[in-house]
């Protein structure tokens, strides 16, 4: 992390400042953002789910400050130094949502714990239950543990209710943890584009994670905390009755990864898009294509190519000319914009994306607002 911002901290709160920024320039529309945050607090309040944010999307205290403010009760993290990063900035609610390793890393945790920080962690196997008790005796400390649960990502987590009881018994024997329940996070339905297709394969991860949830609770051990779910799945997660909280990520930027998801199978929008990376026209090419000042060094490349906006009109896309430049393909009938034009444009993936960047710039209407900065970025640790 810089100290401080390099650039544009001098356009703060001057009419007509979001037109002028020096570029690239990560942007944060914040009545958007504040929208969508809002909108899925409310939902999740109205059925009585918990909403645990996942700042694996944003890395930014200041972003998971206002998610806490608009209704969110704690913080996800995909990262041991991404949640220490969040810690060291003021945020003290804080879930590991990955097992890990390394035992200087859960040490860390168990300092955190011991300062203060309300920590909830996951763990999928014996030897991990042994090491966060001992680094939390150590340390001082307890440990709120989940079991994490593979209902069909392929990726972390116990698949049978015999290895949760297992596991959880574990837990429960373990001086310096306390049982917390279970996480299920079903990765592999998020990004399915068709609504009916993707509540098929959320039914069927719901219906592996339903029957741990029972043997669990024929042995007494019925969790109290089941988290999970995604945006793409948020809206069936919500009515299933199985997640007490959701740990959604992106719903509050709207990468082009999730343009073509039909959340609620009206096809109808239902968050809107915050992110963006501002460029300008640089230069153009000897085919006369207008040429930008931002490639993979700006946004991460993962995903659909980035739609550009040229005062709130949408009028084409980029395409990658290199780490440092993109070119813009016009839609019919747009005119190629001249150099020193500044373009808005969506992102392929955000999560990636803001690992790009060391502030954010915060804008409301044309003004900038803030720069927030993304204490987390880099800390894949
Ligand atoms: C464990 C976990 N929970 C939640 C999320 C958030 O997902 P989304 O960004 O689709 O909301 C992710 C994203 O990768 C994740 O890995």
């Amino acid at each position: 992390m810089r100290g401080a911002p390099l650039y544009n901290s001098q356009h703060k709160n001057i009419s007509g400042s979001r037109g002028r920024l020096e570029t690239p320039a990560l942007v944060l529309d914040a009545d958007a953002f504040e929208a969508n945050a809002t909108r899925l607090a409310a939902l999740a309040q109205a059925r009585g789910i918990g909403l645990r944010p996942h700042a694996k999307s944003h890395k930014c205290a200041a972003i998971a400050r206002r998610q806490l403010d608009l209704g969110a009760y704690g913080i996800a993290c995909a990262k041991p130094g991404e949640l220490l990063a969040l810690f060291e900035a003021g945020i003290e609610r804080l879930m590991l949502t990955a097992p890990l390793f390394h035992p200087a890393k859960i040490d860390r945790l168990a300092d955190a714990a011991a300062n203060g920080a309300d920590l909830l962690v996951v763990i999928d196997r014996p030897d991990l239950v042994a090491a966060y008790g001992s680094a939390a005796r150590r340390a001082g400390a307890t440990i709120k543990v989940l079991l994490d649960c593979d209902t069909g990502l392929g990726r972390t987590g116990v698949d049978t209710g015999e290895a949760a009881i297992a596991l959880a018994r574990a837990v429960v024997g373990e001086e310096g943890l306390s049982y917390g329940g279970l996480q299920a996070y079903a990765g592999h339905v998020q990004h399915i584009h068709d609504f009916a297709e993707r509540r098929w394969a959320n039914d069927v991860a719901n219906g592996r994670l339903a029957r741990i949830i029972d043997a669990l609770t024929v042995e007494g051990l019925s969790p109290a905390i089941v988290s999970g779910g995604g945006t793409g799945s948020h809206l069936l997660d919500l009515n299933a009755g199985l997640l007490t909280e959701l740990q959604v990520g992106s719903y509050i930027f709207m990468d082009e990864g999730y343009q073509p998801v039909d959340f609620d199978s009206t096809g109808d929008a239902v968050f809107q898009t915050s992110l963006f990376v501002a460029v300008t026209v640089v230069a153009h090419s000897a085919a006369g294509a207008a040429i930008t000042d931002a490639g993979s060094k700006s946004f991460a490349v993962d995903g659909p190519q980035p739609r550009a906006f040229l005062d709130g009109k949408e009028i084409g896309r980029i395409v990658w000319v290199g780490d440092e430049f993109g070119r813009l393909i016009p839609n019919d009938g747009v005119a190629v914009p001249p150099a020193g034009t500044l373009l808005e444009c969506t992102v392929p993936h955000c999560d990636p994306t803001l690992n790009l960047h060391d502030y954010v710039h915060v804008v409301r209407g044309d003004v900038l607002e803030d720069l927030w900065p993304i204490e987390a970025r880099g800390r894949a640790d």
